[in-house]
């Protein structure tokens, strides 16, 4: 039984002016003390998984549009902002979608899926995640696009047409690049790629608003670089868009860490995060070691990246995310 935290980290974060959150799943609707501590502490929930394509939609075509409605519903009666994730993910292609469809089709069947979803939530979900991981500076492309199955059957500009259809399908969604390795030692050509797809886009005037860092971080691995992520953040607010930590987690060392090690990650990472001015919100990719997709990885058996244990105890990683919120300056 979760206390409900009468300063919940929504709490400390709101007093800043960000939100904080977390991706949920299936298991918000049965499992009371897992609903509680996102209650307690998020002002935002993120659908993990069963918002994207694969899962709601096998042929690529009408999707099931029950578990949008249904987040929607609890979003409405608790008071919580959702971001909606992720529309196009090459990752999460449904199993169905024509490999061999033309580009004509291919984007009837991208802007027909980014139309439902958005203009089903249409006023209610502040932030769409519209294009997730779109850069691989290893394919080998030009503007180190990823080779994707959409890039193939459309062209480069499958993105463009993915956030202008999202905009048409509703303006007031703020919509946000998402990509991974943004802050790491090793994420120079990513950085650039990102930042130079963005300049590109919003030059054409594509309706673009933040940038996702996703935030996946390791105890020890070495490859956090406070310098380079403030590098990075302030590119990206000088070109006028918001930041978003979207799946921040602390995944172990190889040799296993201790909670306080975990602990130690998300404060480092953290205090050099709320110095950025356009940071908008912090979310933790799940919040219970319970449920993490970390466990599903190689090694991740018994994984403890986040804020609360299995059995829904507070974690030294919850009071450091708690300390790194109260060092953004008040509102
Ligand atoms: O919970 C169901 C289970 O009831 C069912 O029996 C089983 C078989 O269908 O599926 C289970 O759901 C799985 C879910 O993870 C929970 O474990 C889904 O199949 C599986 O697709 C899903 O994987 C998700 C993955 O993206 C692919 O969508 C992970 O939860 C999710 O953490 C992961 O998240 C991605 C981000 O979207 C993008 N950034 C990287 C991140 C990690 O890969």
């Amino acid at each position: 039984m979760v206390r409900a935290q009468a300063r919940g980290l929504a709490t400390i974060a709101g007093q800043s002016g960000i939100q904080f959150g977390a991706a949920v799943g299936p298991w918000l609707w049965n499992e009371r003390d897992f609903r509680e501590a996102v209650l307690s502490d998020c002002a935002l929930i993120i659908p993990e998984f069963e918002w994207k394509w694969d899962r709601l939609s096998h042929h690529g075509g009408d999707c099931d549009l029950s578990p949008i409605k249904r987040y929607l519903a609890f979003a409405d009666k608790h008071g919580l902002a959702i971001r909606g994730h992720t529309l196009v993910w090459h990752r999460s292609m449904p199993s169905g979608f024509p490999a061999s469809a033309d580009r004509e089709t291919a984007i009837k069947l991208m802007t027909g899926h980014i139309r439902a979803l958005v203009g089903c939530g249409a006023g209610r979900i502040p932030y769409w995640d519209v294009v997730n991981e779109a850069i691989e500076p290893e394919d080998g492309e030009r503007g180190g696009l990823r080779r994707t199955p959409l890039f193939r059957q459309i062209g480069p500009d499958y993105i463009e047409i993915a956030y202008r259809t999202a905009a048409q399908a509703d303006p007031a969604a703020r919509l946000v690049y998402n990509d991974y390795g943004l802050g790491k030692t090793w994420g120079a050509a990513r950085r650039e790629a990102v930042l130079r797809m963005l300049d590109k886009m919003l030059s054409r005037g594509v309706p673009i608003h933040a940038v996702g860092l996703q935030s996946h971080l390791k105890v020890g691995d070495g490859t956090f670089d406070p310098e380079m992520l403030t590098w990075f953040g302030k590119r990206v607010e000088e070109m006028g868009l918001d930041i978003l930590v979207t799946e921040l987690d602390v995944a172990a060392a190889d040799g296993g860490s201790s909670d306080a090690e975990v602990a130690g990650v998300y404060g480092e990472y953290l205090s050099a995060i709320v110095q950025l001015p356009n940071l908008k919100s912090i979310s933790t990719w799940g919040l219970s070691d319970r449920y993490s997709w970390l466990a599903n990885e190689p090694g991740g058996h018994g994984a403890r990246p986040l804020l609360y244990d299995a059995r829904m105890q507070r974690k030294p990683a919850w009071d450091a995310v708690a300390g790194a919120l109260a060092e953004r300056i008040p509102l």
